[in-house]
């Protein structure tokens, strides 16, 4: 009886790991357990984290007073709550104008495993990215001396520049945007995937590991791979022509490349697609078959798939609500035009 329970046991370990190494050979990465493996992944050599940059980064990324309406902050689209996103179709920025290329904004969370940032990967890191926004008409529309205006009337932010970055700290709108970036590459979610990827073999449900099987026959893992299980350009409308590729102006890249999106948390960041046409992930899992591989993902398989993908909902890092310095007679006003 013993032996019998010692060879099942043996050889579900040997299937398990079969498929880990399927899923390694297919190029799918885990976020590393180890802490020291995790930071090196993560940090920024040209600034490198620290807990005071951080939590500084964190207020900035929270502030609306950094938009000219004073209304609008990063977490306005990329709401921490709720999947790192807002659930738009095109995100809704300055003045409620929408995003003139109908574009949906993609989540926060493990965008620092991102090769490149935006839809069309016009920007090289997380820091670069978040001088974008600030700037956009249709999302924050602050100029760069509204920026440094607003953060140096407070002295309380003024002090935290300096314990972040030293006494003589020179507050720029560059080393605010790099100050979001950095706290930005802590918003990383180890998942039940990572875990079974690093061992556990009991991590994921036999039905997420039918689902693994199925995501990778089917040929995902040849965009949605790395440790973001996504995070690179790739070809868009390969072999049909996505169904509402009509809806926005947005056409990729020079080349026509698009920043495959991870598909972490992906259960949390409806509607999908960069004009967030798609509504829900059946139709987004079908619709990627049909357009990037040619096939035809039946519902039992959209459904293995699914299942899957709700392995890579991650645990979010505690992020505790800032309080942020208030506001005095020298810092700009609100402008709602
Ligand atoms: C009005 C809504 C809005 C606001 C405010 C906003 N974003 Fe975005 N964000 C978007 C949209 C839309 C995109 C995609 C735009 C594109 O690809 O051209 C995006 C893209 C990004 C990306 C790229 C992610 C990826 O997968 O490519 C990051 C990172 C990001 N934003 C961070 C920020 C930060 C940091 C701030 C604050 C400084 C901010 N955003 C403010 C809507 C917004
Ligand atoms: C040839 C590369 C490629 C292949 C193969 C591929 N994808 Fe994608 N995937 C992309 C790109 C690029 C996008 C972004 C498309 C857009 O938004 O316009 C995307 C978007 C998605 C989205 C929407 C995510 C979001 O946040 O909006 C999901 C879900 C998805 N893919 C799942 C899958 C699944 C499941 C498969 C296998 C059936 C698959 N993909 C195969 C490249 C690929």
């Amino acid at each position: 009886m013993k032996k019998i329970v010692a060879l099942t046991l043996t050889a579900a370990s040997l299937m398990a790991s079969s498929l880990v190494q399927d899923a390694k050979n297919a190029g799918l990465a885990p976020i590393p357990t180890e802490a020291s493996k995790l930071l090196k992944l993560i940090d920024n050599p040209k600034n490198p984290i620290t807990k005071a940059k951080v939590e500084l980064g964190k207020k900035l990324y929270f502030d609306p007073r950094l938009s000219k309406s004073g209304l609008i902050s990063c977490n306005t689209c990329h709401n921490l709550s709720k999947g790192g996103d807002d659930g738009m179709q095109a995100a809704v920025g300055h003045k409620w104008t929408a995003n003139p290329h109908h574009l949906s904004s993609p989540t926060v969370y493990n965008a620092v495993f991102n090769d490149k940032q935006f839809w069309d990967g016009r920007s090289p890191d997380v820091e670069d990215q978040a001088q974008g926004p600030i700037q956009a008409a249709p999302e924050m529309a602050a100029t760069q001396e509204h920026v440094v205006a607003v953060v140096t009337s407070m002295p309380a932010y003024v002090k935290e520049f300096q314990k972040a970055y030293g006494k003589n700290v020179k507050i720029t709108f560059k080393k605010v945007a790099d100050t979001i970036g950095l706290f930005e590459r802590t918003l990383v979610t180890p998942a039940p995937f990572d875990a079974f990827m690093n061992g556990d073999e009991n991590a994921m449900t036999k039905k997420q590991k039918e689902g693994l099987k199925t995501f990778i026959q089917v040929g995902c893992a040849s965009c949605h791979n790395g440790v973001g299980i996504g995070g690179g350009m790739n070809a868009f409308n390969v072999v049909a022509k996505y169904k509402y590729m009509n809806v926005g102006d947005f056409k990729g890249d020079a080349n026509g490349m698009v920043k495959v999106p991870t598909l972490r948390n992906v259960t949390q960041t409806a509607p999908y697609f960069h004009n967030g046409m798609i509504p829900t992930l059946k139709d987004a899992i079908k619709e990627m078959g049909r357009i990037q591989l040619g096939a035809n993902i039946s519902d039992k398989q959209a459904k293995s798939i699914e299942a899957f993908l709700g392995a890579l909902d991650g645990k979010k890092p505690y992020v505790k609500l800032p309080m942020l310095p208030a506001t005095n007679d020298n810092t700009p006003k609100p402008e709602l035009n």
